[in-house]
């Protein structure tokens, strides 16, 4: 009960510039905690996404007013690293990154290594489905710069690359995606040496000129969906 607790605190005390939750997502978040009490220890993946529903939705499809990426489109590899990063603290920690801490006190809740694979397992039989496209940009534009910049480690497809750790893009949520494009760029994810991809991806975060070329990026990577 202490360390749950004294999870709250943490997620409540989350906060930054643009990257402050919001009441709904501290609600969430507080469900959450409860709810992966039951699970935590069984290493169930079933029950234990039942915590993570509150906030990624039921079929993994994410749910933007809470910041939550869907994860039915990327890799079990990577779903599972990206939980021991934020587990061990290499992710999530910056303090301008208040939702990657809310999501590495929602991990931490996680015993072991079992129980990482129990729900990553679970995640990957959902069904895959294409997150909707938000953000307009020149789609042309992106093309060119990811063909040049991005396509070599993340897939021509942008279907990701598992011998070099890089994920698929492709079909996932694309606020997200520029998001954390914009964190990598920011030091504020990838910045720890200790966190070897996110370190690589934090130096390709600066090779795109400015904001505009990104989004036409984006843009592009979106429409690679289907
Ligand atoms: C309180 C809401 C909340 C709950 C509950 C939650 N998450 Fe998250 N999760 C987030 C947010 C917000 C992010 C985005 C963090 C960021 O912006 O860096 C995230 C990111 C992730 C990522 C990184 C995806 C990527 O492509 O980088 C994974 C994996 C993940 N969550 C898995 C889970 C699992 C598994 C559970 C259940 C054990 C869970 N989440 C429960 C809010 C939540
Ligand atoms: C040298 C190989 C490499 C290149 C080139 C590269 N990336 Fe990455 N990228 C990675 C790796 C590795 C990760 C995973 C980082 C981690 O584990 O946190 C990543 C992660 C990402 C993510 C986060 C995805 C998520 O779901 O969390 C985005 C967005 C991204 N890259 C966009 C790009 C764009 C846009 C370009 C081109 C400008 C690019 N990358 C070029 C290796 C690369």
């Amino acid at each position: 009960m202490k360390r749950l607790v004294l999870l709250l605190t943490v997620i409540l005390a989350a906060c930054s510039d643009d990257n402050v939750p919001d009441v709904s997502s501290e609600k969430a978040a507080a469900d959450a905690l409860q709810a992966l009490q039951g699970a935590a220890n069984a290493a169930d993946g079933k029950a234990l996404y039942a915590a993570c529903a509150a906030c990624h939705g039921a079929a993994g499809e994410g749910n933007s007013a809470l910041n939550s990426p869907s994860l039915v489109n990327q890799q079990d590899w990577y779903l599972e690293r990206q939980l021991n990063a934020f587990r061990s603290g290499v992710r999530g920690s910056d303090p301008k990154d208040g939702y990657g801490a809310q999501m590495q006190a929602i991990a931490k809740t996680l015993p072991d290594e079992a129980a990482v694979k129990a729900v990553v397992s679970y995640i990957s039989d959902l069904k895959a489905k294409p997150a909707e496209k938000t953000l307009d940009g020149n789609v042309k534009r992106g093309a060119d710069y990811y063909s040049n910049l991005c396509g070599a480690c993340h897939g021509p497809e942008a279907e990701g690359n598992d011998k070099l750790q890089a994920p698929a893009l492709a079909g996932v949520d694309d606020w997200y995606l520029l998001k954390q494009f914009n964190h990598f760029r920011d030091g504020i994810r990838g910045a720890d040496e200790a966190d070897r991809y996110g370190y690589q991806m934090g130096m390709m975060g600066k090779t795109l000129p400015d904001d505009d070329v990104a989004m036409d990026v984006i843009a592009y990577i979106q429409s690679l969906a289907d």
